[in-house]
């Protein structure tokens, strides 16, 4: 069986770009894998994502995602995999109800599908109640509970979540956290970037941490800290690697 992950050499250059935002970054991620993918701002992370499902693509190198090319075959690739974008991805002016309505008949569900399984995920993402309200009146914990099981609906093999935890309180993130951590054990691979290290800690099997577009190092988060000089928590390993440069 294919890797859930084979990126080859990945290079991209912006227009106005006055750097890469991918310098020849390789990085595989097996099957039911929880795995990280850290850097600083601007690192790269989220170009890496928007390739990986054909949101953006590359100059040159190659990225498969569950064994399909991403750039030949974007369409196999939604349908197999979920993405939590980093912005959220709703409508404001909708309900939670109308927004899987929506977002399920573009997958091709029927409404029965769509109500099981949105029904399902709302009460594990503790937003039954809160269903019929809008968006746009949802705490911030609430719009990322809400943009996770709008990526779920279409029950994929795997899911990328590009910072699902960012400006959410402490209770969000530990329902969000368990949440993602029964996901895997129902045996679904995850791909997922934080700039939380002690979070990335609890839940990676295997982090990789990239910087200006190019692949750094990686392993366990239990292995990095241990062959790493002076490092006590993943956060060391990060600065040990990255530096403490402020990016722009
Ligand atoms: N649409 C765009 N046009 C021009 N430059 C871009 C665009 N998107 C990203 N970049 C640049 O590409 C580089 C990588 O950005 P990217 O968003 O992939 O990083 P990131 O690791 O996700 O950062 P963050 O942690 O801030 O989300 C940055 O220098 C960024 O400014
Ligand atoms: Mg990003």
């Amino acid at each position: 069986m294919p890797n859930a992950i084979e990126i080859r050499e990945l290079r991209k250059m912006y227009k106005g770009g006055w750097t890469p935002a991918l310098d020849g970054l390789s990085l595989t991620v097996r099957r039911n894998q929880v795995m990280g993918l850290l850097g600083p701002n601007g690192a790269g992370k989220t170009t890496t994502i928007n390739i990986m499902c054909g949101l953006v693509e590359p100059d040159d190198g190659t990225a498969a995602v569950l064994g399909k090319d991403a750039v030949t075959d974007k369409l196999a690739i939604r349908k197999m995999i979920g993405v939590v974008p980093q912005q959220i991805a709703l409508f404001g002016n909708l309900s939670a109800w109308e927004n899987f309505r929506y977002i399920g008949k573009l997958y091709g569900l029927g409404n029965a599908t769509i109500q099981q399984h949105a029904g399902n995920l709302l009460e594990r993402l503790g937003l039954d109640k809160h269903a019929d309200k809008r968006i746009a009146r949802y705490s911030g914990g609430m719009k990322r509970r809400a943009n996770i099981i709008a990526s779920l609906l279409h029950e994929p093999e795997m899911i990328i979540l590009d910072e699902p935890t960012a400006g959410v309180d402490v209770q969000s993130r530990a329902m969000i956290l368990d949440f993602l951590k029964d996901y895997h054990a129902q045996g679904h691979t995850i791909v997922y970037t934080s700039h939380l290290m002690e979070e990335a800690e609890q839940i990676c099997d295997e982090v990789v941490i990239i910087d200006e577009g190019k692949f750094v190092v990686n392993g366990s988060p239990q292995a990095l800290v241990q062959n790493t000089p002076d490092c006590k928590r993943l956060e060391d390993v990060f600065l040990h690697y990255t530096g403490h440069s402020v990016r722009d």
